[in-house]
């Protein structure tokens, strides 16, 4: 039917109606919000290219899942940032490391809140590449070894879910194998499946102190124009026992979102990453958007293209005014 007899104006003429017919409803439910945890104490040391996000000693982490949960999001996700970087990263296995404290602390006293930890090395390194180098790149095989104590140490300290990011082929079955034989076959794995090499993490390296030292992540992490990739990777890590697979970055695609939706059955989640919320921030600091509403109809879209969980900067804010 064509018009005049269709018209679909007359479903949006007030803000009733639209509710009415209103396709997608972003939730706190939806949410998960990343911290990045460092050592020392009352540390709360602001992000330059992140305005809003902090690296927090263990109290002021705790302090912040506080209100994260009661704003009602579900889940955090840890980023350690380590006392000393080696060659190894072997702070990153240390049962008293940043992130191991304070996975004990918010488990203590915000037991509703479930923890969740990136698993990679580049926190954690000296070159602050993503695993074990020899010669001048990545060694596969050695690095799955050290996700493997990583991880074990995280669900030690009592992290409800594990979530690799390096990108090294083989490590959901490695850190899967890991976690059964040590009686851990509760705990899930979030897998960041289809993880690219994106300009859109440079904000991330400043908050992290991850930035690699020489060279760039292009021989681990996907090659952006790759689709048909990313759906193989994910194929793969859900072979592997992944639990969750994860499209990263979100908006730039979108459309792989959409794609893992509709070719695999599980839970997709989606990383709407520091160059995403960066970008945003920035042009709403400076007067250029209405960033409130710029910032819900991004992750409304993420969520429209397919993402059950969107990992995002904006987790407790956007949560706390969705109440
Ligand atoms: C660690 C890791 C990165 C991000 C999440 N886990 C950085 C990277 O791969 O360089 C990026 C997150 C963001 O940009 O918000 N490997």
């Amino acid at each position: 039917m064509a018009f005049p007899i269709s018209r679909p104006r007359r479903l949006r003429r007030n803000e009733t109606l639209r509710r009415m017919v209103r396709e997608t409803r972003l939730t706190p439910d939806d949410l998960i919000q990343p911290y990045f945890v460092c050592p020392g104490r009352g540390v709360n040391r602001q992000v330059g290219a992140m305005p809003g996000v902090a690296q927090m000693s263990v109290e002021n982490a705790l302090r912040a899942a506080r209100e994260t949960h009661a704003a009602g999001v579900p889940a955090i996700i840890l980023f350690g940032i380590p006392q000393y970087k080696d060659a190894q990263g072997s702070e990153a296995w240390d049962d008293n490391g940043p992130v191991q404290r304070a996975i004990r602390e918010i488990k203590e006293h915000v037991p509703g809140l479930a923890v969740i930890t990136d698993v990679c090395m580049c926190e954690y390194t000296d070159h602050g590449h993503c695993g074990v180098i020899v010669g001048n790149d990545v060694d596969n095989d050695a690095t799955l070894e050290l996700l493997v104590r990583e991880a074990l140490s995280h669900v030690r300290a009592g992290a409800d879910m594990v979530a690799p990011s390096d990108m090294m082929d083989g490590r959901v079955a490695a850190i899967r194998a890991a976690l059964d034989n040590e009686n851990f076959s509760h705990i899930p794995i979030l897998a960041y499946s289809a993880k690219f090499a994106s300009a859109f993490y440079g904000p991330f390296r400043e908050a992290a102190e991850s930035a690699p030292q020489f060279g760039d992540r292009r021989s681990y992490q996907m090659d952006p124009p790759n689709g048909d990739e990313a759906m193989r990777e994910i194929a793969l890590d859900l072979d592997e026992g992944a639990d969750i697979v994860m499209v990263k970055p979100a908006l730039p695609y979108l459309d792989l979102i959409y794609r893992a939706k509709h070719e695999f059955n599980v839970p997709i989640a989606a990383y709407n990453v520091s160059g995403e919320y960066s970008m945003i921030r920035a042009a709403g600091i400076n007067g250029w958007l209405d960033e409130e509403r710029a910032t819900m109809e991004m992750l409304t879209a993420i969520k429209r293209a397919g993402a059950d969980l969107i990992l995002t900067y904006f987790a407790t804010q956007v949560a706390q005014r969705l109440r």
